[in-house]
């Protein structure tokens, strides 16, 4: 067994309403990947809050190397060797890399910002993570990738000996993870050890030594990945055998209730295809294939310079997403909190926003209808949020995806637009994500579901159209698709 570099011990939160630790335990290991793994809402970006100094903890005791430790803050954590890269990316777009990894501390000379010694030790940095990037480049013009990389580079100038990544491959290419990985095994060879959160078990199982377990704030255990597989690893998160990841929900689906012929615009090309009633179609490709920009031209986001679209028959004119949810055509964002969400306004308002005049008579909400369709969603999705009057702001990452398809569901769409609507979500939230698109189907409605995922794919789609730059590479039955034919079409052979 290898050293215990730090130690939590015992670490308690609370937050009004919410008691978001409970007497949790965790050892980080001298070169060795931790994984911290939990539903959402389990608690682990507080945990690592705790660590990384953002949060102060109510109750426990923090070991640095056997001695006590007190993180007063941020700033703190990071000169006693302990770095985050959070979820949400905590870059400066309009300075440069060197600015931002020195930010705050800059090399000086006579009193002035030595800029010659900031990016000449910028470059070693950027080098040490085989990037080739020129420090003096402004972080705004960067890949997600490459923003990420930046925040290592940072962490790497402090000397870090802890790196915690929180979900930090959720927006990140096949290439750039692989790159990320191989970041990862280089600094755990040079002795440095990294806490790492994810939702994507396959990655548990390729990148970290030991894992972590939380549920619901607590502590429920610690093993090493050698020791454990996917259905044991599942069974301590959700505390129960999960059986059957994709409840397939088979339909008749003969019935069109959506066309779009020949759509055509600056992103996508020769768009021609139909959704049928009761369906699910998935939508497969690479990143940068055009799946977005597609689930945007139709819900009215991108002007489209030629489409023809119809609704159980009727010619539609989307110019706007005001239009296209009058229509009918929902939409929930791949990038939540990004045109998804109001972060600072309360899980309540968030979902009724787009259909309060569902609730109105006259200028008049009914009160009592509103709440009883937020919480009746609230408990369908099993939301975790102390009341619905809590901020979207507080909610966990997982949770906040759950109240944004919510907020589409409660627009009643005929059709509904997913991008990517499991991304950060946990496996049990995920089941009930599907399972809300079954009974979503059973009503005769129709869902495009973009998925980066093809497991996820193929478990529960009828059809799996496939995009390749831009165009329509091919659409595959349920009862032809498989992983190879997806991929095949991806990379358009
Ligand atoms: N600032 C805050 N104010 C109030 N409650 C909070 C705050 N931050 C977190 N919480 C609550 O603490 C609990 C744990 O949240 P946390 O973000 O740590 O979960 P998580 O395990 O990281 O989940 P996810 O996988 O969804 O990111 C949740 O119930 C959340 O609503
Ligand atoms: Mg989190």
């Amino acid at each position: 067994m290898s050293e215990v570099v730090l130690r939590m011990e015992k670490i308690s939160k609370e937050f009004p309403g919410v008691k978001a630790l409970d007497q949790v335990d965790l050892n980080v290991y001298e070169s060795k990947v931790m994984a911290l793994l939990g539903e959402n809402g389990a608690g682990k970006s507080t945990l690592m809050k705790i660590l990384s100094g953002v949060y102060q903890k109510t109750e426990g005791e923090l070991y640095l190397l056997g001695e006590r430790l007190e993180v007063t803050g941020p700033k703190d954590a990071m000169e006693k060797g302990i770095a985050i890269i959070h979820q949400e990316l905590n870059l400066v777009e309009e300075l440069s890399i060197g600015e931002n990894i020195f930010m705050g501390r800059a090399p000086k000379k006579l009193g002035r910002i030595d800029w010659h010694t900031l990016y000449s030790e910028a470059e070693v940095l950027l080098k040490k993570l085989n990037l080739d990037l020129n420090p003096k480049t402004l972080v705004k013009g960067l890949s997600i990738g490459h923003k990420q990389m930046v925040e290592i580079a940072k962490a790497l100038s402090f000397d870090a000996r802890i790196i915690i990544m929180d979900e930090p491959t959720d927006a990140l290419t096949d290439t750039e993870t692989e790159s990320l990985f191989k970041v990862i095994r280089e600094l755990r060879d040079q002795g440095k050890s990294i806490v790492y959160i994810s939702h994507r078990l396959p990655e548990i199982f390729e990148i970290c030594d030991d894992i972590t377990v939380l549920r619901d704030g607590q502590f429920i255990g610690e093993a090493s990945v050698a020791s454990i597989n996917e259905d044991k690893l599942i069974e301590m998160m959700v505390g129960r055998k999960l059986e059957e990841q994709y409840p397939y929900l088979k339909q008749d689906s003969s019935e069109t209730i959506f066309e779009i012929k020949q759509l055509e615009n600056a992103f996508v090309r020769d768009i021609t295809f139909e959704l049928r009633k009761g369906e699910i179609l998935g939508v497969a490709g690479l990143m940068g294939a055009g799946r977005t920009e597609l689930a945007k031209s139709i819900y009215g986001a991108i002007r489209n310079t030629s489409a023809e679209m119809y609704l159980e028959g009727e010619s539609l004119n989307i110019k706007s997403e005001a239009d296209a949810l009058r229509e009918g055509i929902a939409y929930v964002s791949e990038d939540r909190k990004k045109d998804g969400l109001v972060l600072g306004m309360s899980v309540k308002n968030n979902m009724s926003l787009s259909s309060l005049k569902k609730y109105s008579r006259g200028i008049q909400v009914s009160k009592r209808a509103e709440k009883e369709m937020v919480e009746g969603y609230r408990d369908s999705m099993s939301i975790k949020t102390p009341s619905i009057d809590q901020k979207v702001k507080n909610l966990s990452g997982g949770n906040q995806q759950k109240v944004s398809i919510g907020k589409a569901l409660s627009c009643e769409p005929k059709v509904l637009i997913l991008d990517e609507p499991t991304r950060g979500v946990d496996v049990g939230a995920k089941k009930e994500i599907y399972e809300l698109m079954n009974a979503f189907k059973e009503k005769g409605m129709a869902i495009l579901m973009i998925s980066s995922e093809i497991p996820e794919i193929l478990g529960v789609c009828d059809r799996v159209m496939v995009m390749h730059e831009g165009r329509i590479a091919g659409i595959l039955d349920r009862k032809d698709a498989t992983q190879e034919k997806i991929m095949r079409l991806a990379i358009g052979v």
